[in-house]
């Protein structure tokens, strides 16, 4: 079945052709406009989607060699994500769907992080996933496809967020994670020390708000010139930590679970420490090519594609939902 896949939840605006889990054509707009503000603005993200959408959407179909008549498909991402940002995508997909007279599927962003590994390797269920971005952080037993057990998430920050949060503190820009990755990869990660929350709370949840604090407590100790000399240090510390956090909550649910298959996506999924940390657990990591760890739209066309074959669509009336979680 042929597929267009709409991804416009945050900064992102792509859109992706995708039939047999083959990808057909992806375009993808990562908006450069927020970059100055240090985050995320929703109403310029709004803007930025309703100028690059119908033009990415027009370049998807020459790339394919296709015409919007050869869609069989509209999937669409509804959330979870700014509510503006979502709307522009939904309604442009609902006009197409409309024009075309073709079903339409809303997908839960996090659900189309965890299929871009449906695209990329047999891999059979159960397994376990751990997706990690700049708005989440949930530990899940994927059962079956489209089948979740949220074993732990974050109780307040996400670890993107951390990532993000942090890189501001020290003046880097956004997004934070890859900053903090390339600096860290000249540090050491045990020259300062920072807190592992949550090691001993007796669940799967996740907490990354204490460590940001810890940074800025530790930041305002340090004069200006050392913070500036021990950068690296600071960036390896804090990653360290992060990963970390996130790799004992992993190794418990393994455990729990006895499933030694894992899949590691969203946008910190394509850390290398956290990548090179999950493997030394002696688990098979699957872990997408760093284009498929952030957002995209062939994440949302593939489970899309899924959905739509068994016959699962959603009415024309389908609203956002901007909190939409996985269960
Ligand atoms: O999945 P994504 O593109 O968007 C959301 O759904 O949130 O994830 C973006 C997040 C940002 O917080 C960014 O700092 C983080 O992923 N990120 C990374 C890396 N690349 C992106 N964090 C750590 N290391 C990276 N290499
Ligand atoms: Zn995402």
């Amino acid at each position: 079945m042929i597929v267009l896949g709409i991804e416009t939840s945050c900064d992102e605006t792509a859109v992706s052709i995708v039939s047999g889990r083959k990808v057909l054509s992806e375009k993808i707009y990562s908006q450069e406009v927020h970059a100055k503000y240090g985050g995320v603005v929703p109403e310029l993200a709004s803007r930025d989607h309703i100028k690059k959408l119908f033009p990415l959407t027009r370049e998807a179909f020459s790339d394919a060699g296709l015409a919007p008549q050869d869609i069989e498909g509209v999937a669409v991402s509804a959330g979870p994500g700014l509510p503006g940002a979502l709307l522009v995508g939904t309604t442009f997909a609902k006009g197409l769907a409309t024009a075309l007279n073709i079903p339409i599927i809303a997908i839960n962003h996090l659900e189309g992080h965890i299929f871009i590994i449906r695209l990329l390797y047999d891999l059979p269920t159960p397994f376990l996933a751990l997706l990690v971005s700049g708005g989440h952080t949930e530990l899940v037993l994927v059962k079956e496809w489209g089948e979740y057990d949220v074993l732990g998430t974050t109780r307040d920050d996400a670890a993107g967020e951390a990532f993000d949060k942090a890189a501001k503190a020290l003046g880097l820009p956004y997004p934070g994670g890859p900053s903090i990755e390339k600096l860290a990869k000249k540090g050491n990660p045990k020259a300062f020390e920072f807190p592992r929350a949550m090691l001993k709370s007796g669940d799967l949840d996740f907490s990354f708000s204490g460590l940001k604090t810890a940074l800025i407590n530790m930041l305002r100790k340090l004069k200006k010139n050392e913070v500036e000399n021990r950068l690296a240090d600071i960036a390896a510390s804090f990653q360290e930590a992060v990963v970390d956090s996130l790799i004992v909550k992993l190794a418990d649910a393994v455990k729990l679970t006895g499933t030694k298959n894992v899949a590691l996506v969203g946008g910190v999924a394509a850390n290398e420490r956290l990548r090179e940390k999950v493997s030394e657990l002696g688990v098979k990591l699957y872990a997408p090519p760093k284009k498929y760890c952030t957002d995209n739209a062939t994440m949302i066309a593939c489970a899309g594609e899924f959905y739509l074959e068994k016959g699962v669509s959603s009415p024309l009336t389908f609203s956002i939902k901007p909190n939409w979680g996985l269960q």
